[in-house]
């Protein structure tokens, strides 16, 4: 049976119902996670991802985004792009039509453009105004994070699928809102935001991506997973290191998931509440998971 996980509350519903409707139309692995953030990074609605995401500190939108396979551990990231959608597919693009892992800004845009993708303007009139407030209220990018309540900041979609020993990761972001132009988090970089490797399981991480980088979090998780750990308790382990090791994750969302090899799902969260869409096979599940701090 396919298992697909999804993170948040409101992208990750939209995406795993995509997603499962693309596998239940015959996608591949790579093909139902692509098709599930292709539609979250589509709605203008959802802060963190795609078009209608809050841009940097100058007004400028800049995506990111990641894939890899755990069957032969290809991997494909673009980073700091704008204006093109989906950032997704231009990451496959890389990995499956490129000799190279990753493309960053102008370069990777100009690649997604001869590869037929259509710059488009993928700001919002929420985003704009978002983003007028913040120039009003004259924070740090850190500071709104800290402030945010209504909703996570960084929240990234990140998804993982695995299928008879196979498994895949996909994540794709704005990143952290207002952030230094040229900001790069953890989502598009193998190790921090995805890892897959079918002799061991995947992993993916969403929330303060410096603090998640730090750590190599995906690949610290997918190595636990490969000594024996349950995708749980990997998931607890990488974040009781990360609130050790780097003290201020204490005071914001960082959130490790996970697949196992031996059919379990996990994850786990340093503060605050994280969600989760649980896929198995045709049916969809809820779960929410509480801070260790
Ligand atoms: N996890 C998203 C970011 O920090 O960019």
């Amino acid at each position: 049976m396919r298992t697909i996980l999804s993170t948040w509350k409101r992208p990750g519903k939209a995406a795993i119902e995509a997603a499962v409707a693309n596998s239940l139309a015959g996608g591949g692995l790579l093909d139902c996670l692509e098709a599930g953030l292709t539609v979250a990074e589509a709605d203008p609605d959802f802060i963190a991802i795609g078009k209608g995401s809050l841009p940097n500190s100058e007004g400028v939108l800049e995506l990111d985004a990641s894939v890899m396979v755990g069957e032969d551990l290809k991997a494909g990231a673009v980073c700091a792009v704008q204006d093109l959608l989906p950032m997704v597919s231009l990451a496959r693009m890389v990995m499956e039509r490129t000799d190279h892992v990753m493309l960053a800004g102008d370069q990777a845009r100009r690649f997604g453009i001869e590869q037929g993708m259509v710059p488009q303007d993928l700001m919002t009139d929420e985003a704009r105004r978002r983003y007028q407030d913040f120039l009003d209220n004259k924070q740090s990018a850190m500071a709104y994070v800290h402030s945010v309540e209504d909703q996570p900041p960084c929240d990234t979609v990140t998804m993982l699928a695995r299928e008879n020993g196979k498994f895949v990761a996909a994540s794709s972001t704005s990143g952290m809102p207002f952030k230094k132009p040229g900001r790069v988090g953890d989502s598009p970089i193998v190790g921090a935001g995805i890892y897959a490797d079918d002799e061991a399981g995947c992993a993916g991480a969403t929330g303060l991506g410096e603090a998640l980088w730090r750590i190599s979090a995906s690949a610290k998780v997918v190595e636990l997973m490969r000594k024996g750990a349950t995708a749980e308790e990997a998931c607890r382990e990488v974040v009781e290191f990360l609130v050790k090791r780097v003290p201020k994750s204490r005071e914001y969302q960082c959130v490790v998931l996970a697949l196992d090899r031996m059919g379990n799902y996990g994850a786990a969260i340093t503060h605050g509440q994280y969600e989760m869409y649980i896929a198995e096979g045709e049916s969809i599940t809820y779960r929410e998971y509480h801070g260790i701090v």
